[in-house]
């Protein structure tokens, strides 16, 4: 409590740090005053029944005020919640006056004591909305501007106006939680990854490009004209080379830069969760990770994961699911038929299973719920949105009998195996795509979870962990060659290593993904420990050797010091918070986000810089010239 020397009226306590008004929100004429001694004692959201008839002091901005005929009412807020102060026409008169000053934003100070309220005026939705407090002192602190919309979880405008505004966007409810869950969640990974041996070490951000399939920011020296850094995409390489030195168990919430398109769940910058250990396989680090994922979910966000996580080969994920991070809550498979309509007379399906395409389909049972409309509503947007050649369907209506654009193309014996394949009764629906494997797969997983949340045929579980294992090592690039699927360090199963050279498609890598409800929450993989299996991988996907050793020369000089086999993982910190809070996208998670654009909106960047900046750099800006 407060001693005595502190209690005092305002004009005790004249203004000694803010001299004059304050030129802001029109309100020239409020005088500020000092923070003097006087000092809180609660947050806004700890006060309730239990502080019934003590004397308190707190500290925050303005929520709202009114004014009921010379009873004045101001929230106080801060980050804990908001808590109903009233100034009564019997209050100190000084303090009442001050208070009738009070504008939304204004920074305050306030002494009063906890009341019960009456019982008609509890707001059950507030927290603290019991109690409120008979002021008897008042700090104005600061005035404030008028905010540009109101302080709540539903602003009600664009998002644009929010990112400009980012301090009143961040004083709103749900981002103060977003970012306070964010903060427990990163304690709770310390913690975590601390107890079982891990060493937290930076790594530099002025780095050298590391290959994580994205383009690099790059930032151009000073001190070596014409010469840049990379911005690290990660910390791969970096936190191999711990690894050869002897550290064992290393980890760091890392940032990392990737020059790529924007998504809701891609942004410019974003953080992992990074780790990386010695003398491990892969069941040892996907241990690991099951720990540490479900100590950083229950004591950062409160929330249990079932254990053990499911393990699910890539090839069972793209088969069923057709997308390696499938939500296996929802109650919808895709089935395979591509043999069936390899010598079929359907000539719009036949010529793309020719052409090395896939022919898949999703039979949706009990569906009688689409209608026609919906149909062709979904037909226009696969075709529109998602590229697709068309949208074919069969349904099985209640006497039996088939409905179906492409019925008559399908021979009695097709029609039989695609009835026992897809056990299609009366009142099932399915949806076929003919495509490139990859296309088919991704516009059939993207229609399972719009229709399987549409019509709810999700199991019940809020809480869907999953390791996906066993992915290819390669995959093809645009121009047909070899590429790597993830990074290009990722080690080869031991028992594909005599595949590498004769059937390099067939060579599974070590890698694994953490899913969460659908989203990849992290990647990882055992790393080649052996510089010769390096080169190899190195080989089969073109590189030459001096360009090897240009642009990874200094790993395999590495690998060729004692490397002990090793393996890590990432964790996605942003998509982490963003699937535990339900959050839409990153830059609800993330407290100054880029747009689309890769704007920030709140500081204007990217922008010009000075002239002579520039010629420090010896950088000249090109400008295309607008043609017309
Ligand atoms: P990867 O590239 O899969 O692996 O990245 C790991 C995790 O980081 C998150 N992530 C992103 N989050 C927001 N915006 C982005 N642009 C973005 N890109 C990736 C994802 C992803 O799962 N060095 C390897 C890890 C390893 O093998 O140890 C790596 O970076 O959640
Ligand atoms: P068409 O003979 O082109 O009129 O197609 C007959 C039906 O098959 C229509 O419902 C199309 O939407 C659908 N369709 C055509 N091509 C494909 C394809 N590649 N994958 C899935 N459905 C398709």
């Amino acid at each position: 409590m407060p001693g005595a020397a502190e209690r005092g009226t305002l004009s005790d306590h004249p203004s000694p740090e803010t001299p004059g008004g304050a030129a802001l929100g029109g309100r020239q004429d409020v005088r500020l005053d000092g923070m003097g001694d006087l000092r809180r004692t609660h947050a806004c959201g700890e006060v309730g029944p239990a502080q019934v008839g003590e004397e308190i002091v707190v500290a925050g901005w303005v929520h709202g005020h009114r004014d009921h005929g010379g009873v004045i009412f101001a929230d106080v807020r801060d980050r804990t919640g908001r808590l109903q102060f009233v100034f009564r026409p019997d209050t100190d008169a000084e303090v009442h006056r001050r208070a009738d000053e009070l504008r939304t934003e204004f920074v305050i100070l306030a002494r009063g004591r906890v009341v019960r309220r009456e019982p008609e005026n509890v707001n059950p939705e507030l927290p603290t909305g019991e109690v409120e407090v008979e002021a008897t002192e008042l700090r104005v602190l600061n005035a404030a501007v008028p905010p540009p919309f109101p302080i709540e979880d539903e602003p009600g405008v664009d998002e644009a106006i929010r990112l400009r505004h980012r301090i009143h966007d961040l004083r709103r409810p749900a981002l103060q939680r977003t970012l306070r869950m964010r903060s427990e969640l990163g304690q709770a990974f310390r913690r975590s990854l601390g107890d079982l041996g891990f060493l937290e070490i930076e790594t530099p951000i002025l780095a050298k490009a590391t290959p994580e399939g994205a383009r690099d920011f790059l930032v151009p020296s000073r001190l070596q004209h014409g010469e840049f850094y990379a911005l690290p995409q990660s910390p791969q390489i970096m936190k191999q080379l711990f690894m050869v030195a002897g550290f064992d168990r290393y980890f760091q919430i890392a940032r990392c830069f990737r020059d790529e398109d924007q998504r809701a769940d891609r942004q410019l910058e974003f953080t992992q969760v990074d780790l990386e250990m010695s003398f491990v396989g892969v069941d040892d680090v996907l241990e690991v990770l099951e720990e540490v994922t479900c100590r950083a979910c229950k004591e950062g966000a409160g929330i249990e994961l079932p254990r053990p996580f499911p393990r699910m080969s890539w090839a069972e994920a793209m088969n069923r699911f057709g997308i390696d991070r499938p939500d296996t809550r929802i109650q919808l498979e895709l089935v395979e038929l591509t043999d069936l309509f390899a010598s079929s007379e359907f000539r719009a399906f036949r010529g793309i299973v020719d052409a090395g395409g896939i022919v898949k389909c999703l039979p949706i049972h009990d569906a009688d719920e689409l209608s026609r409309g919906d149909i062709d509503r979904l037909e226009k947007f696969v075709r529109k949105e998602l590229g697709a050649k068309g949208l074919a369907w069969i349904r099985v209506t209640a006497d039996g009998t088939w409905q179906s654009p492409i019925v008559k193309f399908l021979s009695d014996a097709e029609r039989v195996a695609i009835q026992e394949r897809t056990e299609a009764r009366p009142g099932s629906l399915i949806f076929f795509q003919a495509d490139q494997s990859d296309k088919a797969n991704s516009i059939l997983a993207r229609l399972r979870v719009d229709l399987g949340l549409r019509l709810g045929r999700t199991d019940g579980r809020s809480w869907d962990p999953l390791f996906v294992v066993d992915f290819p090592l390669f995959e093809r690039d645009e121009q047909g060659g070899l590429t790597y699927m993830h990074m290009p360090f990722v080690a080869p199963m031991d028992e594909d290593l005599d595949l590498l050279e004769s059937e390099p498609e067939k060579v599974r890598a070590t890698h694994y993904d953490v899913i969460l409800n659908g989203t990849e929450l992290g990647s990882g993989s055992l790393r080649n420990h052996r510089a010769d299996v390096q080169r190899r991988v190195l080989e089969i996907m073109g590189y030459a050797k001096d360009e090897m050793e240009a642009q990874f020369g200094f790993l395999l000089n590495a690998l060729e010091a004692g490397a002990p086999p090793h393996g890590g993982f990432a964790f996605g910190y942003d998509r982490l918070v963003m699937v535990l809070t339900g959050a839409e996208s990153l830059r609800d998670v993330i407290a100054f986000p880029k747009t689309q654009r890769g704007q920030d909106l709140l500081m204007d960047a990217p922008s010009v810089v000075q002239p002579e900046q520039l010629e420090e750099l010896r950088l000249r800006v090109v400008r295309e010239r607008k043609e017309g």
